[in-house]
């Protein structure tokens, strides 16, 4: 029997922003990629900026090194992230766009315009071995060009859902925000790509997401590291884990699929 347990991904980028705000080595990231994998979480995921603005090479180094959970490095398409991404061969790979003046991954990555550009990048992670996803829109377009690109995986962009129930948590918005992604996994799934989603998920806003049965893996940071200074790491990715997983058992998702 298959089962479909939802996996959480815990992005670790906010501790090494709390760590160069001063400079030094505390708190470390890795300590705490160590500490998440002891709460539940099945992964860790790190985004190595253009700007190092967070997590740096010598973290990268080093979770490739000192961790037992799978490492899925977010990264931009670029040949300085390919050479480091081939260099320490991660698990998975989720090419994310990036500008410098960006706080955060704003949108998805155009994958209908940038498809040329995109597949050399696609083309040479997975002939390493590595699992390639696209960090998309929840879109039909750009699950179409995702998979013209070869990539196995997308990981649908949750933040315009999260940022609807932020502003009004009983608006219209937030339901046609889910209704995007619930249609996006759907067709994800018929198109034979793996689908993961993140970005912006909090205690309030995951249920949804996780009781999509499509969806198999939720990428989630910077609510969890921001929780942990009222509960602690531990016991703020418990919280999400248990909330996944009753989300997902409740949908039916959690039985045999
Ligand atoms: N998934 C991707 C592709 C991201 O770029 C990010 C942010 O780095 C996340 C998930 C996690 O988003 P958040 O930190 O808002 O939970």
């Amino acid at each position: 029997m298959k089962t479909n347990k939802l996996r959480l991904g815990v992005n670790i980028d906010h501790v090494a922003t709390i760590r160069n705000a001063r400079g030094g080595r505390h708190p470390d990231p890795v300590k705490a990629a160590i500490a998440a994998a002891h709460a539940g979480a099945d992964g860790i995921t790190a985004h190595l900026r253009e700007d190092r603005r967070h997590i740096t090479d010598g973290d990268i180094d080093r979770l490739t090194a000192e961790i037992d959970l799978p490492l899925n490095l977010e990264m931009a398409a670029t040949r300085e992230m390919l050479e480091i991404a081939l260099r320490h061969k991660p698990h998975a790979a989720c090419i994310v766009p990036e500008k410098r003046e960006e706080r955060t991954t704003e949108g998805g990555l155009d994958v209908v315009k940038g498809r040329n550009n995109l597949s050399y990048y696609v083309r040479a992670l997975t002939g390493a071995g590595i699992r390639v996803s696209l960090f998309i829109e929840p879109d039909a377009a750009a699950l179409e060009a995702a998979r013209a690109l070869g990539a196995p995986v997308v990981e649908l962009h949750t933040g315009t859902y999260c940022e609807a129930y932020n502003l009004a948590p009983t608006g219209p918005e937030v339901q046609r925000e889910l209704a995007r992604i619930v249609e996006a996994a759907r067709a994800a799934q018929a198109l034979g790509l793996e689908c993961h989603a993140g970005h912006g998920l909090t205690f309030d806003t995951v249920g949804p997401v996780a009781a999509i049965p499509a969806v198999v893996e939720l990428n989630i940071g910077h609510f969890l590291i921001g929780e942990a200074i009222f509960s602690g790491l531990d016991s703020a990715i418990k919280r999400m884990r248990a909330l996944m997983d009753k989300a997902r058992a409740e949908s039916g998702g959690a039985r045999s699929a």
